[in-house]
Order: C-alpha cells, then sequence, then structure tokens
C-alpha cells in the first residue's frame, strides 16, 4: 500500500530543512534584538476565534479553514493565521498587564486553497505582533524589522514594499457602501464571481487581475479620498520615516488584504521572483480586534510572512555543519573509537558512525554524504592510542592523539 502526501502538503528533509532552520533561527535572532517575547499556541482553536474577526465574507472562512466537530461536538478550526489565536493567548494568560505587550511565533498554519508555487494547504508562518500601542512608530518598528529579517535572509532578492492606509474602521465601512454602489452601477463590465461579491465583500473586486475590470476598477472610488487630515499626517509621516530608514516604498492605493480586520497602515512585502504567489510579508494595524476577542480597547500591529516563499528564494545551498564519519575497521576497535566518538560529540560536532566496519564502504559512504573528514580506527591506531583523520575536500591524511585533534579540526 503507496500512501502519498495529501495534496498541498509536503515533507522537509536534507537542503530544504537546513534553509527552514535557517530561517527560524534568524528569526529569533532578530526577535531577540527587537525586543519580542515567543509565543507558542496550538495548532488548533475554537472556531469561532477565527470566523468573525477575519470576516464572515472573507476567502479564509468561507472557502478555506479546515474545521470539524469534535467528539462532544466542539467545533474546531485548524488554525488559518497566527494573529487572533496570539491575541487569544495573550488575553488567556494575562499577558497584556505590561503595555506595549511583543510577541512572535513561527509555526504551520492551514488554509485549503488551490495548491500550486508557494501555496500550500499547510505552510508555515512567522509571525510578529506588538499590541498596546497607537504610536506610529509601533508601526514603523515592525516594518523596519521585516525588512531587517528579509535582508539577512535574501540579501539579493528583488523586494519591494507596498503600502497604504485604510483609515479607521468607520472609514472602511463607508468605503465600502461607497465600492457596492460604483460596482452596481458598472455591473456590466464585471464578471459573474465578481458581481456575486458586490454586497458582501466588494473590496475583493479591487484584486482582479481582468484587463476589462482593471479599467473600471482604475475609476473606483478611492479610500484616501474619505480619510480624515489628522490619519493622512501620520501616514505621511510613517511614509517619511521608512524613507529615511532607506526602505524604497511604492504606495498602492488599493491595497487592503484579504482578512477583515485591518484599519490604518496596512503594507506588503512582494517579490518579483515568484509569479503570482508573490507576496512574502502582508500585515498592518488592527485598533479594535483585540477587544472584539474579549481583551482590553486596546490596539495592536503585526506582520506574518510565508516561510516557504522566503525558502524558494534561498538560492544559495546552505553549508552543512562539520561533518565527521567515523569509520571501523574490525569491530574489535569499538572501545578504541567510543572514546573519541565522545570527545567530538562533547565538544559539538556532527558525528556519524556507520556500523559497516569495512574501509571501502565507509570511504564511499562517507563521500557520497558530502562529510568533511572520516576517522579511521584501525589495528595501528589501537596500538598507538591515536586516531587517523583524512580531510576528504583535499586528501590529507594525518594520525594524531585526541589532545590535539581539536586544534587540527577548527
Ligand atoms: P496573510 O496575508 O493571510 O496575513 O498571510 C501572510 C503571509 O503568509 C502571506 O504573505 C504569505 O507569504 C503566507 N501565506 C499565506 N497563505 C499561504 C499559503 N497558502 N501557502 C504559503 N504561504 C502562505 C495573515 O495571515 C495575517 N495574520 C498577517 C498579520 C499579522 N497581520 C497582522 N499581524
Amino acid at each position: 500500500m503507496k500512501i502519498n502526501p495529501v495534496r498541498g502538503t509536503h515533507d522537509l528533509f536534507g537542503e530544504e530543512i537546513r534553509k527552514f532552520n535557517k530561517i527560524v533561527s534568524e528569526v529569533k535572532n532578530v526577535a531577540q534584538k527587537f525586543g519580542f517575547n515567543e509565543l507558542v499556541t496550538p495548532i488548533f482553536e475554537s472556531s469561532e476565534l477565527f470566523e468573525k474577526p477575519l470576516g464572515e465574507q472573507s476567502d479564509v472562512v468561507l472557502k478555506e479553514m479546515y474545521t470539524f466537530n469534535d467528539r462532544n461536538e466542539d467545533k474546531i478550526t485548524l488554525r488559518p493565521e497566527y494573529t487572533t489565536p496570539m491575541i487569544r493567548a495573550a488575553i488567556s494568560n494575562g499577558l497584556l498587564n505590561i503595555l506595549p505587550a511583543k510577541f512572535f511565533g513561527t509555526g504551520q498554519m492551514f488554509r485549503r486553497e488551490r495548491p500550486q508555487k508557494g501555496r500550500y494547504r499547510q505552510f508555515n508562518q512567522i509571525n510578529f505582533e506588538n499590541f498596546g500601542s497607537d504610536d506610529f512608530f509601533a508601526d514603523i518598528e515592525i516594518i523596519c524589522l521585516a525588512n531587517t529579517l528579509l535582508k539577512k535572509l535574501i540579501p539579493d532578492s528583488n523586494i519591494t514594499l507596498y503600502i497604504n492606509s485604510l483609515g479607521t474602521r468607520k472609514n472602511l465601512s463607508d468605503y465600502k457602501k461607497l465600492l457596492s454602489k460604483f460596482f452596481n452601477d458598472n455591473k456590466k463590465s464585471l464578471s459573474k464571481a465578481n458581481i456575486d461579491k458586490i454586497n458582501t465583500n466588494p473590496l475583493r473586486i479591487l484584486d482582479s487581475k481582468n484587463v476589462e475590470e482593471k479599467e473600471i476598477i482604475k475609476k473606483s472610488p478611492k479610500l484616501i479620498e474619505l480619510i480624515s487630515k489628522t490619519d493622512l499626517n501620520i501616514y505621511e509621516e510613517i511614509k517619511n520615516c521608512l524613507t529615511e530608514l532607506q526602505i524604497p516604498i511604492i504606495e498602492d492605493l488599493h491595497l487592503v488584504r484579504g482578512l477583515d480586520y485591518y484599519c490604518h497602515t496596512v503594507f506588503e512585502f512582494k517579490t518579483n521572483e515568484l509569479g503570482s504567489q508573490d507576496t512574502l510579508i502582508g500585515g498592518g494595524r488592527y485598533d479594535g480586534l483585540i477587544k472584539t476577542l474579549g481583551g482590553k480597547d486596546i490596539p495592536g500591529v503585526g506582520w506574518a510572512g510565508g516561510i516557504e516563499r522566503i525558502m524558494l528564494l534561498m538560492n544559495k545551498i546552505l553549508q552543512k555543519e562539520k561533518d565527521i564519519h567515523i569509520a571501523i575497521l574490525d569491530p574489535s576497535h569499538k572501545i578504541h573509537a567510543i572514546k573519541i566518538y565522545d570527545f567530538l560529540i562533547k565538544n559539538n560536532f556532527s558525528i556519524y558512525w556507520n556500523y559497516k566496519y569495512n574501509l571501502k564502504k565507509s570511504l564511499s559512504l562517507a563521500n557520497e554524504k558530502k562529510a568533511n573528514y572520516i576517522i579511521l580506527i584501525g589495528e595501528n591506531e589501537k596500538i598507538n592510542n591515536n586516531f587517523t583523520i583524512k580531510n576528504l575536500s583535499n586528501g590529507e591524511q594525518v594520525s594524531l592523539e585526541i589532545d590535539n585533534i581539536l586544534d587540527y579540526l577548527k
């Protein structure tokens, strides 16, 4: 019986898992520098955590959530995103007493989307959230953090930051009404799928890639026209600070994001190297969301990035840790071998012992696995109480006592 992986899922091994681990470790480094603490939440939550906050008419809630009834009829959902679980966890554990509270996490998310390059049904996100500050510096800081991380992981990639302001939640709901009216008046130029969205989710019509629809969209009302002068000034300051930080931006007046909880600043880091799944990181402000989820009335700002999408841009092969194979030429030398094995593990080397007791097989395996060194242990080494080390990249071979081995391997 051959069982294939479920559609939209993938296994990680070899070079891919090295890239994955490199991303997670860099996320932890950057988080520490910017003062964010790790928060790990369960993979499944009560469905109600997602249904309203993400938007009952959003694609994620309408079509993509993995929701099931538990045996006692509790309605459970595999988390499709990390912001609402983080807020839930911060509230459940009383983590919002000292503000601002800054958290990050990495982990698997689940969305039943049509799989393609860069889009999976189980994927991994990096998530950064800052709870409790309406200072626009929090927006700058979290964008700067994202930029720092991307520069570390994929310095050679062509990445652009798109930014927009949605104004207050009231501005956004007024805007939806205006859009519904506009698209109703221009119905004849829209596809059936988009006509269905006119009254439920008119913002999504703005994403259309259809040439004829794009022409209509160009003439549609702009959200920025509804935003107050004070909010527009703050938005200007944000853009000025980003320019000061030399983070190039493109203002995209139609950037509204796919989840319902956003207001004020929204942003996306995009690449032109991945085809249609081109957003590496997306996020923004979500003032009001924490209160909706039963917490204090405090604002929040954050972003999430797709680990698999970043991996697709990490072209450079990552060097393996210094890998050392141990070749014992006869089982009777195991006791001598165990000394060097234990010594190297204690000194943080990664060791591979193949149980072959055959020089030729051991050498060919070490070469195949691209080991850096092989340590040979035979009769001579046992008698002289030393170890023979062969450097597999240049063929050099030396016999050393255990005390001199560290200097040689450095
Ligand atoms: P999102 O835009 O839905 O935002 O997802 C963020 C990122 O996750 C995307 O830009 C993409 O890189 C990655 N991603 C999303 N879906 C998939 C998929 N099916 N396969 C692979 N990667 C994917 C959120 O999730 C918000 N919670 C972001 C946020 C945090 N806003 C504020 N705080």
